[in-house]
């Protein structure tokens, strides 16, 4: 049974900064004030995870525990077809350290170029997790499909976006409008799953 989710303080538990602003934009209409783990400097959990569920709850949960309040976190990534579904849950890792996303792009044309792919076609995933500091936890999925360019194009947005061209379109996410990419991206599908069973 899902539990509902009281319009009031929501840590969002991300140090990402292009997700915190995305978060907002979902969340702060509808009369949540939303602080991110980095304004509460709060540490960043390790995520040890296979999936993106599993990865989601370590980050809401740990939140919910150092704050007392509800916590809420996305864990996503993108999945490449051609590639069995890589970089998925790797997909911060592959832009390394410190985090350089035109190299994790890079990767995944290099990848694409090897085996010669024909197939571009990859999808941005989702999975927001809502965790209470009583341990009561639920999760959302979202996907959205599009497909891969080279070389990469835009300057909003973040991470894969100057390179993912959403089906239906002819421009990568990151020459949208941002308000334009959060109606229809991943976490705003998983968002419309969480409005219609938390809110
Ligand atoms: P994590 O959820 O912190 O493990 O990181 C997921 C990674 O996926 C981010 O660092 C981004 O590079 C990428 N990602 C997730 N959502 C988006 C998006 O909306 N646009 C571009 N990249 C994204």
């Amino acid at each position: 049974m899902s539990r509902k989710l009281q319009p009031g303080r929501l840590i969002a538990a991300t140090h990402n900064k292009g997700k915190v602003a995305e978060l907002k934009d979902l969340f702060e209409p509808l009369g949540f004030e939303v602080v991110s783990a980095v304004e509460l400097q709060l540490e960043e959990a390790e995520e040890t995870e296979l999936t993106f569920e599993g990865n989601a709850l370590i980050k809401a949960r740990a939140a919910a525990q150092a704050t007392g309040a509800p916590a809420l976190s996305d864990d996503s990534g993108l999945e490449v077809t051609a590639l069995g579904g890589m970089p998925g849950v790797h997909t911060a890792i592959w832009a390394g350290e410190p985090r350089d996303f035109y190299v994790a792009m890079e990767k995944v044309e290099r990848e694409l170029q090897a085996i010669d792919a024909t197939d571009r076609s990859a999808r941005f995933v989702s999975c927001l997790a809502v965790a209470w500091p009583d341990g009561h936890e639920e999760t959302f999925r979202g996907e959205i499909e599009g497909t891969l360019t080279w070389p990469p194009r835009g300057e909003m947005g973040f991470g894969y976006d100057p390179v993912f061209v959403p089906f239906g379109h002819e421009v990568t996410f990151a020459e949208l409008e941002p308000a334009q990419k959060h109606s229809m991206s991943h976490r705003a599908v998983a968002f419309d799953k969480l409005k219609k069973a938390l809110l």
